[in-house]
């Protein structure tokens, strides 16, 4: 009897293991069939996370953002990509569930995670013999990207941004402006003009609600260090008397280039998330752009009186929006990226000068940002991270990223219909500043600038 089930037993691990391993095989072929079948065939929603933009519908809506942020998709072998998946495999909710039971934002993570997948890939020898293939200034960029906790030289005098006397509600809206230490006459004017910081009334007609329009406005800038070394001169000193006469200088101890714009991006959630608690909005923006401070306010103003006003700061982000972008592969430009660094469509971003958020929406990119790796295009990484964050920028016709089209800024008032206009000099800030007080009462009640068909067809 015992013979004969050993017998029995034998015959079944023979017989039937093997043949469970091959329904397994079979199974799990198919599964990945199907699934690489059903991305192929729909290439306009494919993985965008993996930062590929999910892009413009035909009718210029944008697509619908996937829930999830696990991607089987290996997209090539870009350096870029390669560190992303390195660190979205910690969040694999099928390997770590933990992690991602406990939601995006508020888990634990940190900067370790990042650290930890960087050298995942970079200590892979493909990945030393590509490196040395990429621009040398990309070379610079990877070489530095894994760190971000550069110190503060220099901060802001009131809590959260110049400009905190004798306030008797919380902000309405911080102007963040990213700058350098030479651009003293942008900051300058802007200081004069559009961002002035205190009470600042809305604009619009005269109306009952007196004081409610309008809202108390700060102004910090945002900088890292010139090089003494290459400027012939070493400049600090005179940022440090800037910034004792005026308060509104966040300085930080890295090197002002293009590639480290993100860096101030980053490092300015960070910030905020420590010191703004009560600071409604943010406005991020160039120091070469003019902004129509009072009609912002009255803008943001609107927003916050829309039904579910609440839950919409969850997500809000206005500004020139561009969709499905691809990156830029003339080597000679500065928004160079060659596809051995990235590869893919970039995310949704809003672009060019100057975009507005909650400041509850800057504490949550501040979470987030910690799980995705420095991207050289600033703009992009915030599009990024607003992809994660399982949303997107909305687009609005008011922010003028390449000028008024046509003769539209000839009219009276022409700069009143607009919330931001790219490009202006310090000179022309202080006359057009000039030109706006004087055509006020005029001005006062125009509508908001929108789209044209002519501009709906450009952005197809
Ligand atoms: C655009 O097209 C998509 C898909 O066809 C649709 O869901 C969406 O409502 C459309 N948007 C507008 C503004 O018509
Ligand atoms: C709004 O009120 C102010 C003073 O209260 C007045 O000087 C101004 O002319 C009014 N503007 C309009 C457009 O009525
Ligand atoms: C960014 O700043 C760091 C610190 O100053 C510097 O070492 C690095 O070269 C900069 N990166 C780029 C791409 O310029
Ligand atoms: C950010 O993360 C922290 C903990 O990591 C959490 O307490 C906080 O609520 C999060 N903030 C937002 C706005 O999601």
């Amino acid at each position: 009897m015992a013979r004969c089930y050993c017998r029995w037993r034998n015959l079944l691990i023979c017989v039937c293991g093997p043949c469970i391993c091959l329904a397994l095989l079979f199974i799990y072929v198919a599964v990945m069939l199907c699934l690489s079948l059903n991305s192929t065939g729909m290439p306009t929603v494919l993985n965008p996370l993996h930062f590929v933009a999910s892009g413009t519908f035909s009718n210029g809506s944008f697509a619908p953002l996937p829930k999830t942020f696990w991607e089987f998709h290996l997209h090539g072998n870009a350096f870029w990509n390669r560190l992303q998946l390195a660190i979205d495999r910690h969040f694999n909710p099928i390997l770590r569930s933990k992690n991602t039971k406990k939601g995006f934002e508020s888990s634990i993570v940190n900067d370790s995670l990042l650290r930890q997948s960087f050298s995942e890939v970079t200590n892979l020898d493909s990945t030393r013999r590509d490196f040395y293939k990429l621009p040398e200034l990309m070379r610079d960029f990877v070489v530095h990207m894994n760190r971000r906790d550069y110190p503060v030289l220099l901060h802001p005098d009131a809590v959260c941004g110049a400009g905190a006397k004798d306030e008797r509600e919380p902000p309405l809206l911080l102007l963040a402006i990213k700058t350098t230490e030479l651009n003293f006459k942008n900051r300058q004017a802007i200081r004069r003009t559009w961002g002035q910081e205190g009470w600042v009334a809305g604009q619009r007609r005269n109306s009952s609600r007196g004081k409610a329009d309008g809202g108390y406005v700060r102004r910090v800038f945002l900088l890292g260090k010139e090089n003494p070394q290459e400027l012939g001169v070493d400049v600090s000193h005179l940022l440090q008397l800037e910034s004792k006469r005026y308060g509104d200088i966040l300085q930080w101890d890295f090197s002002d280039t293009f590639f480290n714009l993100t860096l101030k991006d980053v490092l300015f959630w960070s910030w905020f998330s420590d010191v703004c608690d009560q600071t409604r909005f943010v406005f991020k923006g160039d120091d070469d752009v003019f902004v129509n401070t009072p009609r912002m306010i009255s803008f943001l103003q609107d927003q916050l009186r829309k039904p579910q006003a609440d839950k919409a700061m969850n997500d809000f982000m206005v500004g020139d929006v561009i969709g499905a972008a691809l990156p830029n592969r003339v080597d000679k430009s500065k928004y160079f990226v060659p596809d051995s660094f990235y590869k893919g469509i970039y995310p949704t971003y809003a672009g060019g000068g100057g975009v507005v958020y909650s400041g509850l929406l800057a504490k949550r990119l501040h979470n987030v940002s910690k799980r995705i790796h420095l991207f050289p295009i600033d703009d992009v990484f915030v599009g990024m991270c607003m992809v994660r964050l399982n949303t997107h920028p909305i687009h609005h016709p008011a922010f003028l990223t390449f000028d008024f089209p046509d003769k539209d800024e000839e009219k009276l008032c022409a700069y009143h219909r607009i919330l931001l206009v790219h490009k202006r000099s310090p000179t022309q800030m202080v006359k057009l500043w000039a030109d706006m007080k004087k055509r006020q009462i005029r001005c006062w009640g125009v509508p908001l600038r929108a789209a044209n068909k002519k501009e709906n067809k450009k952005k197809l």
